[in-house]
């Protein structure tokens, strides 16, 4: 493993895109009164947005109140996102194209000072055996899911301390707990993120910041698309439920760990009972 170079990575696109919103008649009658918006006025950074649990995360919190800055790679699916986000909320949202696992990309979000909630979504995985993986899938996979949730939490967490106020919320994975055969990188990276949220909920408890790792199962997204039909039988038989996770189901408990002013360190299950077999 290379130790950690920020400009290891080719410079991303960057840009911040931001467009006013337009109301239809129509989608004011989908918004909720403003008394019931749990995120009115909210600030909240949302990486991995341009698909899956990232986007369904964002949709969720514009339909909260939420101004939501996306971030991905993919400048028209981040794009899309946005669009239906204006459909749905009432704030401001913006999207910035970049790399999470570059360091020079998140020298951008210094100047964010007032960010309410970071979501840390974005990642990636892979499926081979240690011994023909090579190793700069290997490195790909740690620096992504990662680092790149490190560097967010540094940089997004340091302006939330001097804020006194924020909430961070991860995303991880059961493979970071429990095994999971084709994963090492995977779970190598995903246990780091619960133990760095860990360490982090206790250095930032005092200083009013909230840090929360959310550990989904098996999720219905492009990842899980991936899967071999065996794969993805095998994974339905072993799972509880009998079911694989809806992204809203996810980003339903991103609100709660996001509102839960006692939340903090909670590092929350959502696995249809997979970790209990
Ligand atoms: N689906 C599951 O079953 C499952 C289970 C446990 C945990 N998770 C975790 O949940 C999170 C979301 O997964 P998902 O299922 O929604 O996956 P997904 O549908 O593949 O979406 C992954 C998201 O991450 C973004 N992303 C990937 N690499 C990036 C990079 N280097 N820089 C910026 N953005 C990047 C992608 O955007 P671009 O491609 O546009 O960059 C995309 O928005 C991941 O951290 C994943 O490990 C998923």
């Amino acid at each position: 493993m290379h130790s950690w170079r920020p400009s290891l990575r080719s410079k991303p696109n960057l840009a911040i895109y931001t467009v006013n919103r337009t109301f239809s008649q129509s989608s004011r009658l989908h918004k909720l009164a403003s008394a019931e918006r749990q995120l009115a006025g909210k600030h909240c950074i949302i990486t991995g947005a341009s698909r899956g649990i990232g986007a369904e995360i964002a949709r969720r919190f514009a339909r909260e109140g939420a101004r939501c800055l996306l971030i991905g790679r993919n400048e028209s699916l981040l794009g899309k996102v946005r669009e239906e986000l204006e459909k749905v909320g009432e704030g401001e949202h913006r999207v910035l194209v970049g790399d999470v696992g570059d360091g020079e990309f998140w020298g951008l979000l210094k100047k964010e000072k007032h960010v309410d909630v970071l979501v840390n979504a974005a990642g990636i995985t892979h499926y081979s055996p240690l011994f023909i993986t090579s190793p700069s899938l290997l490195e790909e996979v740690v620096t992504t899911n990662l680092m790149g949730t490190m560097m967010a939490c540094r940089t997004v967490g340091k302006n939330m301390m001097a804020a006194n106020r924020g909430c961070i919320i991860n995303v991880a994975s059961l493979l970071g707990l429990k095994g999971g055969k084709g994963s090492v990188a995977y779970a190598a990276s995903k246990s780091g993120v619960i133990g760095l949220t860990r360490a982090l909920a206790s250095e930032l408890g005092e200083k009013n910041v909230r840090v929360n790792v959310m550990v989904p199962g098996y999720v219905e997204t492009d990842m899980t698309e991936a899967m071999t039909p065996e794969a993805r039988s095998e994974a339905l038989n072993s799972i509880p439920l009998k079911r694989f996770g809806q992204a809203a189901e996810i980003a339903d408990a991103a609100i709660f760990l996001a509102t839960n002013q006692y939340a903090n360190n909670c590092v929350l299950n959502l696995d249809g009972g997979l970790s209990a077999t």
